[in-house]
């Protein structure tokens, strides 16, 4: 998994195991996405997934309601709420505002 570099960081590559919740691994890492709520209520964790969608479980409905409220395409995801399905293959992230 990448998440590319921003003001918050420099880019942070990471294997990732099945499961796991993109917030957990970017606190871990110290990976530069911003995050607060953890609970899809404020919208700072947003991510463009820019490669590698396919790599993650599908939105939840609270999840999908955020984005919707926020007016995202669908190539955006909450980090607080994605998890990566088991599999091999790369995720590039990058931060969506907030
Ligand atoms: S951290 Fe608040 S919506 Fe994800």
């Amino acid at each position: 998994m990448v998440f590319e570099g921003n003001a918050l960081g420099r880019e942070k590559r990471i294997e990732a195991p099945a499961g796991a919740e993109l917030v957990d691994l970017c606190d871990e890492t110290l990976a530069p996405i911003a995050f607060s709520c953890r609970s899809a209520s404020c919208g700072t964790c947003q991510v463009e997934v820019v490669q590698g969608a396919e790599l993650l479980e599908a939105p939840s409905e609270v999840e999908r309601e955020l984005l919707e409220v926020l007016g995202h395409p669908d190539n955006v995801r909450l980090a607080c709420q994605a998890k990566v399905r088991a599999g091999h293959g790369l995720v590039r992230l990058r931060p969506a505002g907030g």
